[in-house]
């Protein structure tokens, strides 16, 4: 059944813009909503693959970010400090003047898992966060 369409106004930072105008060109969407659309799809699916996150779980959890963002480094401090009883490792590198890498080792609930990936997430001046997520002794 066709839904009705509901527009909206988003403020993007201008190099956002343009890389996700070259992905759409390479992709060969019609429109530029038509790949917003799907890229909204895609976060949504990734929301509910998050939402199944669950039991024992062993996660991977990378990001990059800018260290001269204000108040972000106390702020990610803060929730690893929550976290420090599934937290195995952490590894920091600094790959430029101002950007750093940080993968952290998870091994717990995987519930928990989900909830320092989604307070990292929402962080400002955090980019690239993945998560990574191993059911122990899963054997696919
Ligand atoms: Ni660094």
């Amino acid at each position: 059944m066709e839904q009705d369409l509901s527009r909206i106004g988003v403020s993007l930072p201008e190099n956002l813009l343009v890389k996700f105008d070259e992905i759409i060109t390479k992709r060969g969407y019609s429109s530029r909503s038509e790949g917003i659309r799907d890229a909204i799809r895609g976060y949504i699916r990734y929301y509910d693959w998050m939402s199944e996150v669950q039991g024992d779980r062993i996660g991977i959890l990378s990001m990059t970010y800018d260290h001269s963002q204000r108040g972000l480094l106390s702020a990610l401090q803060d929730i690893e400090h929550d976290f420090t009883s599934i937290t195995r490792s952490a590894v920091h590198v600094h790959i430029s003047h101002d950007e750093c890498m940080e993968v952290i080792l998870l091994h717990g609930d995987g519930k928990e898992i989900k909830s320092i990936a989604e307070k990292i997430i929402a962080l400002k001046g955090v980019k690239n966060v993945k998560l990574t997520t191993i059911k122990p002794g899963e054997d696919l």
